[in-house]
């Protein structure tokens, strides 16, 4: 993806002879009318769009923008919000339906504006197939899929999608909006929350509420230090691994400490935690949930990846009186997030089809995905 200069604009209009502009291919595309007419309104975005080379538009179908126009008309409206909304349905070169596979690819977008992505070289999209459709997902596990492929144009190819792309949202929203609130209150307890959103390029392993719970005996007595201890030990500063980057492997976390990646046919495990759901995408970096919360004191623990249920890193803890711990003061979400919820595993592949393991399962409502756009839109 590149801007087109003088000279290469003149060679782009000698190989349109063979292809169409970007505006010819959207606008002879009935399915697209509603994208036209929006772009029509905003020049600015068909002239950002038009000087990108070597890139793939995931074009929203009228259907996926109408869906959306008629609740949350508001959005689309604020022309900064709306370039980057659109921005982030470029991908970074052109990948034709026939690139996916059943493995994930986390591919850059043009989304690079730090309002809204502190991840380095653009947010990505996760692509895969899926059933044999061409998927993509987005913030909290929204899909989309190709509905009409490889709509060739001078800057590269377009697909049309059924659904609208969400731009992955901060850390506390989406923590919040996965359900993972024991999580968001440790973090938020230790007054680590500011730090670790502000920074650029991370990779967080989520305990769910579950694996909170197992420990809630031991939570009680945890110093402060020992809590900042613990929650560092679930973060790695500058660098944002996606499951397809993690293999057996040592990270070294923010307390300094080193946590252990060990991937058995497929699955992910972090010390002795395993991954249930991978990959969910953060304005500033990825999001994997586990089933366990890793104890720092512990780091020697080893994956049972015969295990059917999970236990806790934490010698002899157990269940607390209190509820889940740190969830006291925590917003719970009213929409379901399956990911989060129970013991967790119900997300994983049964297929050894790579590390993706997207959930079955739809993900949030648009309630929580456009309660972000608004936050961003009123930025
Ligand atoms: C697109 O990706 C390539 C690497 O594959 C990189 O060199 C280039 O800078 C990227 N373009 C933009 C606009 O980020
Ligand atoms: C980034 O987004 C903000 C808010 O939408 C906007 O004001 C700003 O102009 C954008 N910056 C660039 C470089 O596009
Ligand atoms: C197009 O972009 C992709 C991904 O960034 C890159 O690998 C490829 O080399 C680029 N192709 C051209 C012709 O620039
Ligand atoms: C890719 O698109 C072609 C039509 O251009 C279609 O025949 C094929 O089934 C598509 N493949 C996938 C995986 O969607
Ligand atoms: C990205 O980081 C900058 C500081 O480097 C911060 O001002 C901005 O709010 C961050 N963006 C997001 C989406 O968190
Ligand atoms: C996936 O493809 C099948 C046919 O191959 C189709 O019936 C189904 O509706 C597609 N799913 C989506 C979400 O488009
Ligand atoms: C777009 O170009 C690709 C690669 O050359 C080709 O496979 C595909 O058939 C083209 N799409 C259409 C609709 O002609
Ligand atoms: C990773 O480690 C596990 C456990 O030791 C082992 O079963 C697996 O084969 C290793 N994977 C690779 C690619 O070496
Ligand atoms: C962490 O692992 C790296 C290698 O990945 C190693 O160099 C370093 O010494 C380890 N740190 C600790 C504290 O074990
Ligand atoms: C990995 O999968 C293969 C085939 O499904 C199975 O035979 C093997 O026991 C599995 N290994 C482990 C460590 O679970
Ligand atoms: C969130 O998790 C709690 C367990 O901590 C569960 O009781 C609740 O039903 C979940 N909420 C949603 C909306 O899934
Ligand atoms: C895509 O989301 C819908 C709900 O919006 C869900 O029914 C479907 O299972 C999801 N598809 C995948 C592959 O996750």
């Amino acid at each position: 993806m590149q801007y087109k200069n003088i000279f290469t604009l003149a060679l782009a209009s000698v190989a349109s002879a063979q292809s169409a502009s970007l505006t010819d291919a959207i606008g002879s595309q009935g399915a697209l009318s509603s994208l036209a007419a929006l772009l029509g309104s905003n020049s600015e975005i068909i002239n950002m769009l038009s000087n990108l080379q070597n890139i793939t538009i995931l074009a929203p179908s009228n259907d996926a923008l109408d869906s959306v126009n008629s609740d949350n008309i508001g959005m689309l409206t604020n022309s900064a919000y709306l370039q980057a909304l659109l921005s982030y349905h470029v991908l970074n070169g052109t990948y034709y339906n026939t690139t996916f596979s059943n493995e994930s690819m986390f591919i850059p977008t043009a989304l690079m504006n730090e309002t809204y992505t502190n991840v380095t070289g653009g947010q990505v999209v996760e692509a895969r197939l899926y059933d044999n459709n061409v998927t993509f997902f987005s913030a909290l596990k929204e899909n989309a899929t190709i509905v009409t492929p490889n709509l060739n144009f001078t800057g590269g190819t377009i697909h049309i999608i059924n659904s609208l792309l969400a731009i992955p949202q901060n850390l506390s929203e989406t923590l919040s909006n996965a359900n993972l609130t024991a999580a968001e209150g440790a973090i938020s307890t230790a007054d680590l929350t500011n730090s670790v959103s502000e920074t650029h390029d991370v990779t967080i392993f989520a305990p769910n509420n579950d694996a909170f719970n197992a420990i809630g005996s031991v939570v009680g007595n945890l110093s402060s230090d020992d809590l900042s201890s613990i929650v560092g030990y679930h973060v790695v500063n500058g660098s944002v691994a996606y499951s397809t980057q993690l293999e057996n492997s040592t990270l070294t976390t923010v307390n300094g400490q080193n946590i252990t990646i060990t991937v058995v046919n497929g699955t992910v495990y972090v010390n002795s935690a395993k991954v249930t759901v991978p990959d969910i995408l953060l304005s500033n970096g990825v999001v994997h949930v586990i089933d366990q919360v890793l104890n720092p004191d512990n780091a020697s623990a080893t994956p049972n990846v015969t295990a059917t249920s999970a236990t806790a890193a934490f010698t002899d803890a157990s269940t607390g009186t209190a509820g889940v711990p740190f969830t006291s003061g925590v917003t719970t979400p009213t929409t379901t997030y399956p990911a989060a919820t129970s013991a967790g595993g119900s997300a994983e592949s049964s297929s050894s089809s790579g590390l993706a393991m997207p959930m079955k399962t739809g993900a949030v409502g648009a309630a929580a995905l456009f309660g972000g756009a608004a936050i961003f839109a009123s930025l």
